[in-house]
């Protein structure tokens, strides 16, 4: 591969998402993102709470329709949905009939259809191994921990072999300690495999922790990339370095002091689109895999699974 597509492995070309209001007009809640991200990097992004960071992330994921501009992907242009392109969201999203092995040995039939099932079992625990959840790997949603919850869907989304992971706020749930937990095994992983990642948060400390940029996003609607931030620390990180490092406080408190600025912005600027109520959830009573999948998928961002199958 060329120097030139490692260092636009993923190029964002002014995308646009344009949502109807309630008078049918079309608002652009993301007008004109810019962004180029080198193969193997690691980007966070911050903004204000309803900014279009999910937004922007599902049109890159494919689970969002694009209304304008593109997204380039290894030198493909995105169509939709692909395994290429793997998802942790809040909430994992596990098929709850299934144990933590058979979840993640879901993804491993997607990207190796013709291995046999103990080629695949094989995969799936060493998968399940790099997060930590071997000796749970019989275990099921149930029977889990949020955070191991997470850990399952942190490894089905590594074994899609992706070429892209997108990370929405994944450890937003979770308790600080199996937050800091949670980081370092996906640092870990991605230290091995160098996975190009997109990681939305709204944790100013997890951003710096392990990103290499932090692209902060402008208020919606129209938002785009505001500031661009190159993180000087070196990888593998370490925390206490990370935290230690002369540079740190001044990068934390420049980003707090910018998204500051964007809320008295927003705050002068008047009331912005208010999101829109999410539909209740409902259960899902069959027990088909088809079935359910196709509820999923009318579930917007539990279509994770899209690839499941
Ligand atoms: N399906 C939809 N129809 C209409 N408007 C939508 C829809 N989905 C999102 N929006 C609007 O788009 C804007 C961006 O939403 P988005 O979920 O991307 O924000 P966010 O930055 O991820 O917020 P948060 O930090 O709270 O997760 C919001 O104003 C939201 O109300
Ligand atoms: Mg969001």
């Amino acid at each position: 591969m060329s120097n030139s597509l490692q260092d636009r492995y993923v190029e964002i070309v002014n995308l646009v998402k344009a949502y109807p209001n309630p008078f049918g007009e079309d608002i652009r809640v993301v007008d004109g993102f810019d962004l180029r991200i080198k193969q193997g990097e690691m980007i966070g992004i911050l903004g204000h709470s309803g900014c279009g960071k999910s937004t922007v992330l599902t049109m890159i994921a494919g689970l969002n329709e694009i209304s304008g501009g593109n997204v380039v992907v290894a030198g493909k242009e995105i169509d939709g949905a692909g395994p290429d392109r793997s998802v942790v969201f809040q909430s994992p999203c596990l098929f709850p009939w299934m144990t933590a092995l058979g979840n993640v040995m879901l993804g491993v039939k997607r990207v190796y259809p013709h291995a046999s099932k103990k080629e695949r079992r094989e995969l799936a625990e060493f998968y399940l191994n790099q997060v930590g959840l071997i000796d749970a790997m019989h275990k099921y949603p149930r029977e889990m921990s949020g955070g191991m919850q997470q850990r399952v869907g942190i490894a089905r989304a590594i074994a899609l072999k992706p070429k892209m992971l997108l990370l929405d706020e994944p450890f937003g749930r979770l308790d600080s300690l199996t937050r800091m937990e949670l980081q370092d095994v996906i640092l870990d992983i991605l230290n091995q495999n160098q996975v190009t990642t997109l990681l939305v948060t709204h944790d100013v400390d997890e951003a710096i922790y392990m990103c290499d940029r932090i692209v902060t996003m402008t208020n919606g609607p129209h938002a785009r990339v505001g500031r661009i931030n190159e993180m000087p620390f070196e990888r593998p990180r370490i925390r206490q370095e990370v935290l230690d490092h002369p540079e740190y406080y001044n990068i934390r408190g420049s980003l707090i002091q910018y998204l500051q600025d964007l809320e008295h912005e927003k705050e002068n600027r008047g009331k912005v689109a208010e999101p829109a109520e999410d539909e209740p959830a409902t259960e899902d009573s069959e027990a088909d895999l088809e079935e359910a999948l196709a509820t999923q998928k009318s579930k917007g961002e539990k279509s994770e699974l899209v690839f499941m199958l």
